[in-house]
């Protein structure tokens, strides 16, 4: 398979990510993460990732040139995460992808993270469909988005209006006693409870808006663990993640359904994090068939962040022609979702 050789860097949170595809073949794809540092405040600590990234950042990029057997000489793009996210985290990528750039005469990319989870798919399951609905749901993003060209023109289409469903994931997986991230241990424990056996809220299922809300469900799970544990009763832990996972695996695909309906459009592709989620991906897959959607979700290492998703928005913008990013390229910590390139 043909296509430019692209190096894409990642560190949006607290993920070092490499990846080099060419066109849309993946060559190689290193992370390391600085998760262990952060666990034990139950969240990412900023200061400590960014420190992170940057002691991670050469040895994570020489790995993925290591893995894919190229030499940096023969890359003919360098792109890299300009934003959302953590704006010290960013800053380290940034500045690396421009040293890299620099020195090897390469033209830069500065690219959307969110775009990036969508365009990851392609390295798996060929060109997306145009246009397709995506839902991206992550640590810092729940939305709905129509991508007629996801180098190009995203279109927001709903969002979350408090917090993401990576976010509830994270604390309700706190409130259970789990590690930090919470998506992975509750998708774990859920296998052996009954998803039918509490019955969570589900804000905004009938609103008739592709707008998603999951403050109230991770209140109402912290005040049904509360009430047990006030009651001196043992909390049924694979019961509450079972049951919380439904709720919120059950809203984001009857929006997302909903959302190709309305569009007129019948190809899904589901990317982020939380797309990693077991029953997220059951149950969108069985809603999916039931209304003739055709569904893509990449396999879960290429959903949680990595540079291959950089790497492969990256070739796809070089692909289409488009100018690369100036030198002078910023990190924007709240760049929004329809700015795919930055420059
Ligand atoms: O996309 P991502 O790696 O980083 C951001 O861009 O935020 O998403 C991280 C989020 C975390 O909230 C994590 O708990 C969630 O994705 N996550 C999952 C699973 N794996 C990761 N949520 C549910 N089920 C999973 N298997
Ligand atoms: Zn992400």
């Amino acid at each position: 398979m043909g296509g430019p050789l692209v190096l894409g860097i990642e560190t949006s949170c607290d993920e070092t990510g490499a990846g080099i595809v060419r066109g849309r073949e993946l060559l190689a794809d290193s992370v390391a993460t600085s998760m262990d540092q952060h666990a034990r405040f139950g969240g990412v600590v900023p200061e400590v990732a960014s420190r992170a990234h940057l002691e991670a950042m050469v040895p994570v990029i020489e790995g993925a040139f290591a893995k894919a057997g190229v030499r940096p000489a023969d890359i003919d793009a360098v792109a890299v995460t300009a934003g959302p996210g953590l704006a010290g985290a960013l800053m380290v990528g940034v500045a690396a992808a421009k040293a890299y750039a620099y020195a090897l005469g390469k033209p830069l990319y500065g690219v959307n993270h969110l775009a990036a989870h969508v365009a990851v798919d392609q390295l798996e399951h060929g060109p997306l469909p145009s246009p397709c609905v995506a839902l991206l749901v992550s640590g810092g993003h729940s939305s709905l988005l129509l991508v007629p060209d996801v180098t190009g023109s995203v279109e927001p289409l709903g969002a979350t209006i408090d917090d993401a469903a990576g976010e509830a994931y994270d604390k309700v997986a706190r409130v259970l006693g789990m590690p930090f991230p919470g998506g992975p241990p509750i998708d774990r424990a859920a296998v052996s409870g009954d998803p039918t056996a509490i019955s969570f809220p589900r804000a905004k299922y009938h609103d008739g808006t592709l707008d998603f809300s999951f403050a109230g469900l991770k209140t109402a799970v912290a005040r049904w663990v509360e009430a047990r544990e006030d009651a001196g009763s043992p909390v049924p832990v694979a019961d509450v993640a079972a049951s919380f996972q439904e709720a919120v695996a059950d809203v984001l695909t009857r929006k997302a359904v909903a959302a190709c309906r309305q569009q007129g459009v019948s190809d899904l592709v589901i990317g982020g994090g939380v797309a990693a989620n077991s029953r997220l991906r059951a149950l969108a897959a069985a809603r999916c068939e039931q209304a003739g959607i055709r569904l893509r979700v990449p396999r879960p290492g290429l959903c949680t962040d990595n540079g291959a998703m950089v790497a492969a928005l990256g070739a796809q913008l070089v692909s289409s022609g488009r100018p690369p990013s100036s030198l002078g390229l910023p990190a924007d910590s709240s760049l929004p979702v329809t700015d795919v390139l930055v420059h």
